[in-house]
């Protein structure tokens, strides 16, 4: 066994499983797609479920990879002991409906024990399976030798994984015997007891289930492999330290906090807690942002703000009086960017965005801070000892107080806060964002009218013809779902029209849905919305002008050419404008959200400070330039790596597909796009930022 760092670890996991016919994948962003059960990917399986239950066909059924995940179960108790922390990486490798236990259990066996890899002595390695599965146990004592006192069977609660819903199945795992010295003494002491001295370090998962979450367990027809390897932990075994922060990468960003507060970590066990805390929390920062996460009041960006806040008080509490996280961010990317390009590539954004986080917290812990003793000394006055749970969500909301914050400044004053009423108040907050965001997600209806429909989806054939043949394959008016009539005397509005092919844009990407008009011979249908539906079904809503349409009516679709090229002018000129602002602000602005329909282009982006008159003229006056130079807009179709040589620019943390649409005016500005666009910046005409 021979000191080895976690870098070169990594590395020597996935070329292992490579050479056993796996693909190497880069680690998921940590924002899961399409995953509404998870806020933060958590482990290597969770971005790839589709896989395991075969929705979706995988790049190759054996998959590798170093996935970055986050978990956040109690944030309070980290740093607390140096067991937890909310950052670390999973190793793993997958099988998709291909291999199964015999192969992968003398794998792990190989990877860990041989000479050529880790080298680990067998006799500290012990093995749990679950009590069932005496097909692993056999395995594990027949087929790869171990003793059968290494062995323990465990139940339900020990060796059975499961995650929320989703993919799951008894389990595996392999400990590392730390030796006496870090044990209870316990006679009883042995895997699977609560104290430091057999630390797991891997899980096999043998995931044969999809769970529903609730309790019903689905066999699925071909069974996976998943499984899971702590790096940290790895790498605490391999370079013969007690935890995570004693991990070389892990204690580069620990040294550096020490430099900065002028302390040692191990001289006082208060403030080893802060400064775990600070070297936790910076890893699991710096890698959100780089991810696309944004400070806020919610969701992730609430955990992301939660934990920034924490790490700038435990600095507080060390007697640092300067912003100093941003300063550590450069360390953690320092140790990290070999496996993790983004965060190079997004370096001066994420400082911007942690710094400026940062900052104001500063500015409003002050404030915070009288407003809390003001309430205090209220009470007191009032011979009370409860602050009342609007005023600790108050606190959180307006100064950002997080709430073990104000709990910890309270107690010190014998005064005990109303948590469940915080929460109350959070819980009323929550489902207010949640019904603003129902009312911007327009999907909805349309995924509950047409969720049975088993036609193919649309094709969508506008890129190139304003007009097509099509066949209505669904509609949907009031109740009745197969036709629709207008009377005489009245259009009929709201008539919903699902067609074979299309010519129409559906609103995407931030651009407004085409208008235009759909007839046959017994109906002219005026189109004025248009929306896709998870299903990939366009859905048009028209206004039935005159006459009956019915379901598998042949008609003729035909966009508004004059208002498609109106929206277009927008959309090119919202490139232009993109590129125009990073030659003026940087290379750190990137688009939060854009809105191009007939009339105007509305666009959002990440900046750290007011953009300036002057700036805005500057980008104003390139974008104009940029339309009396008439360059050629050109969309190409091509691989997604060469898209990236290209220098595309894609939204952050956005998996695309294999195949991507690059939107490019001269290599000035070359963009990942599905829109619709001008041939040439000449016909935008002129462009003014109002
Ligand atoms: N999915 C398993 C875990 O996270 C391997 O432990």
């Amino acid at each position: 066994m021979q000191w080895t760092g976690l870098n070169e670890l990594r590395e020597k996991y996935l070329s292992f499983f490579e050479g056993k016919g796996h693909l190497r994948l880069d680690s998921f962003p940590l924002v899961p797609k399409n995953d509404p059960s998870l806020l933060l990917i958590n482990s290597g399986m969770a971005p790839m479920k589709k896989w395991f239950l075969a929705q979706e066909e995988p790049p190759r059924h054996r998959v590798t990879t170093c996935q970055k995940c986050i978990r956040t179960p109690d944030i309070e108790r980290v740093g607390i002991t140096a067991r937890h922390g909310t950052f670390f990486e999973m190793l793993g490798n997958f099988s998709f409906q291909d291999y199964f236990k015999e192969e992968v259990i003398p794998w792990a066996w190989e990877f860990l024990t041989s000479d050529e890899w880790m080298a680990i002595p067998k006799d500290k390695l012990h093995i749990s399976v679950y009590e069932e599965d005496d097909e692993a146990y056999d395995i594990w004592t027949k087929k790869v030798g171990v003793a059968p006192d290494h062995m323990v069977r465990l139940g339900k609660e020990d060796n059975f994984w499961e995650h929320g819903s989703g993919p799951c199945g008894p389990c595996s795992e392999i400990y590392f015997d730390r030796g006496p010295e870090y044990g209870c003494g316990k006679p009883t002491c042995g895997v699977g007891c609560d104290c430091d001295r057999y630390m797991e370090i891997w899980n096999l998962v043998f995931s044969q289930f999809d769970a529903d979450g609730k309790g019903h367990y689905e066999r699925l027809a071909r069974p996976n492999i998943d499984t899971g390897m702590g790096l940290e932990r790895l790498a605490c075994v391999m370079q013969g330290v007690g935890n995570l922060f004693e991990v070389d990468t892990v204690q580069s960003v620990l040294h550096h906090v020490e430099h900065i507060a002028g302390k040692t970590y191990g001289a006082d066990p208060k403030e080893d807690i802060s400064i775990r805390v600070i070297t936790d929390h910076i890893r699991s920062c710096t890698f959100m942002v780089s991810d696309g996460i944004l400070p806020s009041n919610e969701g992730r960006g609430y955990v992301l703000r939660r934990l920034l806040r924490r790490a700038a008080r435990h600095g507080r509490m060390l007697g640092i009086s300067r912003p100093f996280l941003v300063e550590l961010v450069e360390t953690v990317i320092q140790s990290s960017e070999s496996a993790y390009p983004e965060l190079r590539e997004h370096d001066a954004y994420i400082k911007k965005v942690i710094g400026t986080e940062e900052a104001n917290f500063a500015r409003t812990i002050d404030a915070g801070m009288n407003i809390l003793n003001n309430m205090i000394d209220g009470l007191e006055k009032a011979h009370e000892h409860l602050l009342k749970g609007l005023d600790v969500f108050k606190l959180n909301d307006t100064f950002g107080f997080p709430l073990d914050l104000t709990k910890e400044i309270a107690a010190e004053q014998g005064i005990e806060i109303d948590e469940e009423g915080f929460h109350a108040e959070m819980t009323k907050q929550k489902e207010r964002a949640r019904a603003e965001r129902l009312k911007k997600n327009i999907s909805g209806w349309s995924e509950d009218l047409f969720g049975t429909l088993t036609a193919e989806p649309t094709e969508f054939v506008g890129y190139d013809t304003l007009k097509s043949d099509s066949v209505v394959v669904a509609l949907s008016d009031e109740e009745a779902l197969t036709d629709a009539i207008a009377t005489d005397e009245q259009a009929k509005e709201g008539v919903l029209v699902v067609l074979d092919k299309t010519p129409f844009y559906a609103e995407m990407g931030g651009q407004a849905a085409d208008h235009g008009v759909i007839t046959g011979a017994e109906c002219v249908l005026r189109v004025q919305d248009v929306k896709k539906t998870p299903k990939g079904y366009y859905v048009h809503t028209c206004t039935l002008e005159s006459g009956i349409v019915h379901v598998g009516d042949h008609l003729t679709a035909r966009v508004d050419k004059e208002y498609r090229m109106a929206i277009a002018r927008n959309h090119t000129a919202t490139h232009l404008l993109q590129a125009a602002l990073r030659e003026v602000l940087g290379d750190h602005v990137h688009q939060a959200g854009s809105y191009q329909d007939a009339s105007i282009t509305h666009f959002d982006f990440t900046h750290f400070s007011a953009v300036t008159p002057e700036e805005l003229v500057r980008v104003q006056k390139i974008v104009n330039d940029k339309i009396f130079e008439s360059m050629n807009v050109t969309v190409k179709e091509m691989p997604i790596e060469e898209a990236k040589k290209l220098g595309a620019m894609a939204l952050f943390g956005e998996k695309y597909g294999k195949v991507v649409r690059v939107v490019d005016i001269e290599g000035w500005s070359t963009e990942f796009c599905g829109g619709t666009h001008v041939k040439n910046t000449a016909q935008i005409g002129g462009f003014k930022i109002v």
